[in-house]
């Protein structure tokens, strides 16, 4: 029988997002629960409704379609899943929540027996259109099925990101220019090495968490004080697989290698309607730790987002084992020395709020801060940046 007062979430996936969004949901401190989860495998998608109490678990979407209680559901899977399974869950009625990216460029429109490298080298503006056509084709489905589709872009939520944009609006002003990347020691998995299965690499995988910070701010600020969006109007950017620089080599670095035909490197300079800019990049390259970070120059204020490292506490020990099993921060290569062990690194990365805001947006039948629109401008600005760094010149939107 359907709680009518609790929105029911259906997860997708029993992997690295999807244990996030079941420590996150639960965070939320909104009426909400996971009634369901469907992975590849029953396997997988037991032992993930075993961990978080989940009542029913399935190897097959469509049987977690069915079920009433599901209100939304939420896609913690692979790139090339999510416009497929955005267009069953909305035809079913569902709302849904679909991480980033919204879609990627993995060779759909290809046959599927061709080799990867056929993926990789297509040509960037086939991969434009194709990404492009895919996220339009997803918030397409879910409005004709009037449900939402929200975007899983959790730097849109970071705590620090939405006080500078109070503060923002309390100072006026424009943001004339932002500077915003993530970057750690390299994805281990095997998986984000080849363009087939991401759909791009460190400007895709990273970037895109900044660009979606920026496009969403600049609309913001644009909205509030002429009621029309600020939009990015045009794109120059560069890719680099840095692992390939003569002078490194594998048994010399601690960064993660094996990059089959992605970037590790990635940079995008953004030009928007009034002028202002946004130089985002992505990189796999940046020992120490994850770091993801905002940096907002505005004509009045000029504001430093930190949401990851933040030093809310500093740590000191002399050797890497001194905490034993502790969990310092995201990607941290070493404990020894100086660390900052984040109090509470689901909160400041955004990914609490984001999950309450979705869940809240559910219930009262309103849109997320975050939706699928964002989701489509992200996407078209990163593979427009792809044309810019394969062609070596802007890109007009
Ligand atoms: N901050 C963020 O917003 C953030 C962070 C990380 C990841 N992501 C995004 O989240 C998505 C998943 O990444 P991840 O790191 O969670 O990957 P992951 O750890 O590999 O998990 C992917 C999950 O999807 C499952 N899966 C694969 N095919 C499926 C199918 N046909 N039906 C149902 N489940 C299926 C996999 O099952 P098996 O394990 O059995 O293959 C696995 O449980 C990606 O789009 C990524 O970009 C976003």
């Amino acid at each position: 029988m359907k709680d009518q007062s609790c929105v029911g979430i259906g997860i997708v996936g029993s992997g690295f997002l999807a244990e996030t969004r079941a420590r996150c949901y639960a965070k939320a401190g909104v009426a909400g629960r996971i009634v369901a989860v469907t992975s590849r495998t029953l396997e997988g998608a037991r032992s993930y409704a075993e961990r978080h109490a989940v009542p029913a678990a399935f190897d097959d979407l469509e049987a977690l379609l069915a079920l009433d209680e599901v209100d939304v559901v939420d896609l913690c899977v692979p790139n090339l899943l999510h416009r497929p399974m955005t267009e069953a869950a909305s035809r079913a009625g569902k709302h849904v929540v679909c991480t980033k990216p919204l879609a990627a460029y993995v060779g759909q429109d290809l046959a599927a027996d061709v080799e990867d490298a056929a993926v990789s080298s297509r040509g960037r503006r086939e991969m434009l259109e194709v990404a492009v056509a895919d996220a339009q084709a997803m918030v397409d489905v879910a409005e004709a099925a009037g449900v939402q589709l929200m975007y899983g872009e959790n730097w849109v939520y970071a705590p620090s990101i939405v006080r500078a944009a109070d503060l923002l609006q309390a100072a006026g002003g424009a943001i004339l220019e932002m500077r915003g990347w993530e970057g750690h020691s390299g994805s281990h998995s095997a998986y984000s090495k080849v363009w087939r299965n991401t759909g791009g690499g460190a400007l895709l995988r990273l970037a895109a968490h900044p660009i979606g910070a920026m496009l969403h701010l600049k609309r913001e600020e644009g909205l509030e004080r002429d009621g029309e969006p600020i939009v990015p109007v045009s794109v120059s950017a560069e890719v680099a697989d840095l692992s390939r620089v003569a002078a490194v080599s594998s048994d010399g670095t601690e960064l993660a290698g094996g990059w089959e035909d992605v970037e590790n490197w990635g940079c995008a300079i953004l030009t928007f309607s009034d002028g202002t800019r946004g130089v985002a990049y992505g990189s796999d390259n940046m020992l120490g730790g994850m770091e993801s970070k905002l940096e907002v120059m505005g004509s009045r204020c000029h504001l430093k987002c930190n949401m990851t490292p933040n030093d809310l506490l500093r740590a000191f020990a002399p050797d890497g084992g001194v905490f034993g099993e502790e969990y310092i921060m995201e990607k941290l290569d070493s404990g020894a020395g100086w660390t900052t062990p984040i109090p509470d690194e689901d909160y400041s990365s955004g990914h609490i709020a984001m999950c309450a805001d979705f869940l809240r947006a559910v219930s009262e039948g309103r849109p997320a801060l975050a939706d699928g629109r964002l989701g489509l401008e992200v996407t078209r600005v990163v593979y427009a940046a792809y044309v810019s760094a394969e062609e070596g010149s802007r890109f007009d939107l």
